[in-house]
């Protein structure tokens, strides 16, 4: 379904990427690196609260108990594995592909007093640098979209979870065949972030296959896509401009995204196994 969109991403070129992103100021999105979500349409909660529920909805689906070692695979600048240590006493190990990203999370964490509860290492998920069954819980937050093989990177968490362990992640699908006349608009957004959408009939076989099992497939669009791309354009994007490197009409716009439902954003839960 998503072979029209022909990118692969390559880890080191998305590492370059959050570098630049990581030297903008990141204050106004809260340090979150990840969309919103809106219980209602009518909802006027900012932004930047909506992407901490988000992490709040997806760390209650992991089930921590205290001390838990929880991997965040794709940390960001770490603000939810930082809310997450403290809301549920647990030890987070972020791994980021952008260097920039692991120091300021690292000093972040420093600053906030966390830095005995959290603790971020640079890494390519395709091989994460940890031994089988290391981990009591995953967390991927809007990242697995950067990285060139989805199955690969689920075969990676699964070995590294303890069996009965948890892995909770959001990712972008297409939800429906994309039409010709929001194909540039999408292709800008897929190009710009390095990213590919995943086919959601191959999902849950492709979990299957990676030793996972599904407890929970959630589309998410309705409450996070659109609300969250209709703010942004809102906003501007103009943060955002000097980022990419395309002539400004041709870049990502959050504006040209609002009408695309057909771009998906799913919600999943899976377990390894007992
Ligand atoms: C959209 S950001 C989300 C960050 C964070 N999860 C959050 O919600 O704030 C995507 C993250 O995935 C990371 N990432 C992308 N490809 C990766 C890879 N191959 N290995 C490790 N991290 C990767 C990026 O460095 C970035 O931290």
């Amino acid at each position: 379904m998503s072979s029209q969109h022909a990118i692969v991403p390559v880890p080191e070129e998305v590492g370059l990427l959050y570098d630049r992103l990581t030297a903008m100021d990141t204050e106004e999105v809260g340090g979150s690196l990840h969309l919103g979500y809106w219980e209602s349409e009518d909802s006027d909660m900012p932004l930047t609260e909506a992407a901490d529920l988000l992490t709040d909805m997806m760390a209650d689906r992991l089930r921590l108990t205290a001390g838990a070692r929880v991997i965040d695979v794709g940390c960001g600048l770490g603000q939810p594995a930082m809310r997450i240590a403290q809301r549920a006493d647990v030890q987070v190990t972020g791994v980021s592909i952008s260097r920039d990203q692991v120091a300021r999370a690292t000093k972040l964490a420093e600053v906030h007093g966390l830095s005995d509860r959290v603790e971020f290492q640079h890494a390519d998920a395709m091989r994460l640098p940890f031994a089988d069954n290391s981990f009591d819980a995953a967390l991927a937050i809007e990242s697995i979209f950067h990285m060139p093989d989805r199955e690969q990177v689920f075969r990676e968490i699964q070995r590294v979870l303890r069996p009965g362990g948890r892995l909770v992640l959001t990712d972008f699908f297409e939800r429906a065949p994309i039409p010709a006349d929001k194909k540039t608009a999408v292709d800008r957004c897929l190009r710009d972030f390095i990213m590919t959408l995943a086919d959601p009939d191959d999902y849950l076989p492709m979990l299957r296959r990676a030793g996972l099992r599904c407890v929970e497939f959630l589309d998410i669009t309705e409450q996070s896509v659109r609300p969250t791309f209709e703010r942004m354009a809102q906003a501007g994007n103009e943060d955002l401009d000097p980022i990419f490197e395309e002539e400004a009409d041709k870049k990502f716009s959050p504006a040209d995204m609002v009408d695309v439902d057909e771009f998906g954003s799913l919600l999943l839960t899976a377990r390894k196994p007992a």
